[in-house]
């Protein structure tokens, strides 16, 4: 008989009090010891559950992953298999004192952002967490998706400086809540410490 290994990921879904639980546990194992089709089915009771499963998971990809290409297309794929009524997740990262479009889940999206302009240079050049309920009252914003009433963006911070940004697009007004923000923090904060952010910033 071989000996069974499960992910860790496996572990923190045998740990988690979810209703779909053994569903999900006795599928087929995919990629990861989890297949990816269940990811969005599964019924998290809490945001707080939801978030610890997303930092866990994430972890196992950066683990594995080896370069930030990787890494970060996961991550997104990530953000959008877990979160419920968002129409983008992704990344903007720092080359030369602007904010490059990374790794994206969505619709095409700008290119380029100047430090300070929109939602994500406003975070990246004050780095703190906009939490905007409702995009077209803030003054600048970019919209790329006409979809997109509120945003979430996370600033990504490495020794001081803004490598990258989170950022989430909803088509709801007022998606995203303190808990989201938290949520995101502590996944930022993940990814500074994991990711070889000089290759990011060397791309
Ligand atoms: N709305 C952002 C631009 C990026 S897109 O939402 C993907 C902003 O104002 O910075």
């Amino acid at each position: 008989m071989p000996k069974i290994v499960h992910s860790k990921s496996y572990i923190t879904i045998l740990k988690m009090n979810i209703p779909n639980k053994n569903a999900i546990l006795k599928s087929d194992l995919g990629y990861g010891g989890i297949p990816l089709k269940p990811l969005e089915s599964i019924e998290f009771q809490t945001k707080k559950q939801m978030y610890d499963f997303m930092a866990v998971r994430l972890k196992a990809y950066l683990d594995e992953a080896p370069d930030w290409c990787s890494a970060l297309g996961n991550a997104s794929a990530l953000f959008n298999a877990l979160l419920k009524n968002i129409n983008w997740a992704g990344f903007y990262l720092m080359k030369n004192q602007e904010l490059i479009l990374g790794p994206f889940q969505g619709k095409p999206a700008c290119v380029r952002i100047e430090m300070g302009k929109g939602v994500c240079g406003t975070a990246a050049l004050q780095q703190t967490t906009q939490l905007v309920p409702d995009v077209h009252a803030f003054d600048g914003h970019i919209a790329c998706d006409s979809a997109s009433n509120s945003e979430l963006v996370v600033p990504i911070i490495l020794n001081g400086s803004t490598v990258a940004v989170i950022d989430l697009d909803s088509p709801l007004i007022n998606r995203f809540d303190e808990e989201d923000a938290l949520g995101f923090e502590k996944i930022a904060k993940l990814l500074s410490s994991q990711l070889d952010w000089q290759t990011v910033l060397n791309r």
